[in-house]
């Protein structure tokens, strides 16, 4: 990838667009709302509320992020989406349950507006959904073709500069990569066929790349994550990023499993389990989502720990994780963990985690940053798979001879430094040996 020559300004507004409208959308509508406003911070956001150092850390150049990288102002950005059920974002926030009705309320003229259009939706793929608000057509490449109409007409009726889109729709179930996904003439032939190896959230990816609209995918399922779509955004010039969005346990599991390694600390094993009741929660109960849900969340451990490189600490460890559907919590999340490491001598210890979290509160910045900075990377020329935006994933896309990136800080560091790359600031490497000359 070349250094953007130029990065073109923020001028006009930003069109944001998520299919799904359910607990993540609205949160992050509702709160970006209540922001703007100044009724709240936008607390959980690193493009709002982050910094970044620049040159050496005796020149006290700290700006925020924000400020450094020209982003899209938070008044700028105007909502739009797709779901399977007709309910306008108040009524889908109301019945997420995530905001309580106080904020709700604030919200509520400017949530009353926001109603999803038609969904491009197959019940095969989300097993326990059954919703009316679904568009019809002979072939998938049909819906792809209205799903680009609509992009279009948003764009129109709002007067947009640019738009975003950002898969916040349920999770499919489980597919691997096939040799339908392997270039854009077998996909679009695949499209035309109705092939089953053809989801939903592909025709959504499909649809924004055609349209030269920047693609992230927070759900596990494959989605923009398949050689045909990756080099059609690369051909087209889009930005695109995934998978499933990096908030509960296994933002945990990747702060936590990086720090046991740095110190040389053995893992015996990781037990991992959740209840939650929203309805995230119960497209989960279906086999398909979870196992799509499940090869997602396990990834991450074995990536940081590199039981190859550690075949004393890591080589055999056992990662369970597991979901469960329990109506009573709705979106406030508990995810517990038992860790059993080992240290000197191979003495055991026990580490445990309960999460007592909220999903979409902690969903929703990321969502709004993933726009900010998906815009950015547009702006600046950049194409196809984002790995610096990996931060926020819990299954970062990557090029195919790379491993993924999981380590919070390390991600953390990647981020950061694309930007001052993108902006021609020094890369910080933490070195330092210049102040002790
Ligand atoms: N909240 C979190 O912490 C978190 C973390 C990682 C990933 N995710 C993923 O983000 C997604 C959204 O989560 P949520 O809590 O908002 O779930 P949700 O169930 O509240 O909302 C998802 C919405 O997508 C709609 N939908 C499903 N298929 C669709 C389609 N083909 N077109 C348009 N709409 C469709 C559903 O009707 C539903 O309203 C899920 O896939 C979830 O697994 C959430």
């Amino acid at each position: 990838m070349r250094r953007p020559v130029s990065i073109a300004p923020p001028k006009g507004k930003l069109g944001v667009l998520t299919p799904g409208m359910g607990a993540v959308s609205t949160t992050l509508m509702a709160g970006v709302e209540l922001v703007r406003r100044g009724e709240s911070i936008p607390v959980g956001s690193l493009t709002q509320m982050g910094t970044i150092r620049l040159g050496k850390r005796t020149e006290g150049r700290v700006p925020k992020i924000k400020d450094f990288v020209r982003l899209a102002d938070l008044n700028d950005l105007i909502f739009g989406g797709w779901d399977v059920f007709p309910d306008d974002a108040y009524k889908a926030a109301a019945k997420a349950g995530v905001l309580d009705a106080k904020d709700l309320a604030k919200a509520q003229k400017f949530l009353k507006e926001i109603r999803p259009m038609k969904a491009a939706f197959d019940q095969n793929y989300v097993k326990n959904l059954h919703g009316t608000n679904v568009k019809k057509g002979k072939t998938k490449f049909d819906l792809a073709e209205q799903i680009r109409d609509d992009i279009r007409q948003f764009k129109k009726k709002n007067k947009l500069d640019r738009m975003v889109m950002v898969w916040c729709g349920s999770t499919e179930v489980f597919m691997k990569p096939e040799a339908v996904h392997k270039d854009l003439r077998s996909f679009e032939k695949a499209m035309k066929a109705n092939h089953p190896a053809i989801a939903p959230s592909m025709l959504y990816a499909y649809a924004a790349i055609s349209e030269g609209v920047p693609y992230a995918n927070g759900a596990p399922n494959l989605s923009v994550d398949i050689p045909a779509l990756e080099q059609f955004a690369k051909d087209r010039n889009v930005p695109v990023g995934g998978k499933d969005f990096k908030t509960g346990q296994t933002l945990m599991k990747t702060v936590l499993s990086p720090g046991f390694k740095a110190r040389m600390l053995g893992l015996n094993g990781w037990f991992s389990t959740n209840i939650l009741g929203n309805r995230d929660g119960e497209v989960l109960e279906d086999p398909g989502s979870f196992k799509t849900k499940e090869e997602s969340k396990l990834g991450a451990l074995e990536y940081i720990l590199q039981p190859k490189l550690y075949p004393e600490l890591y080589g055999k460890f056992t990662h369970k994780v597991r979901i469960n559907y329990y109506p009573p919590r709705g979106d406030n999340k508990e995810g517990w963990d038992n860790i059993d490491i080992f240290g000197w001598l191979g003495y055991p210890m026990q580490i445990k985690v309960d999460f007592l979290c909220r999903d979409s509160i902690l969903a929703a910045p990321i969502v709004l940053d993933l726009v900010l900075f998906l815009d950015l990377a547009k702006r600046a020329g950049m194409r196809g798979i984002q790995e610096w935006l990996s931060f926020y994933f819990k299954s970062p896309m990557c090029a195919p001879e790379l491993y993924p990136e999981h380590d919070l800080f390390i991600q953390l560091m990647k981020l950061k430094n694309t930007l001052r790359w993108m902006m021609g600031e020094e890369l910080i490497t933490h070195l330092g040996a210049e102040y002790y000359d």
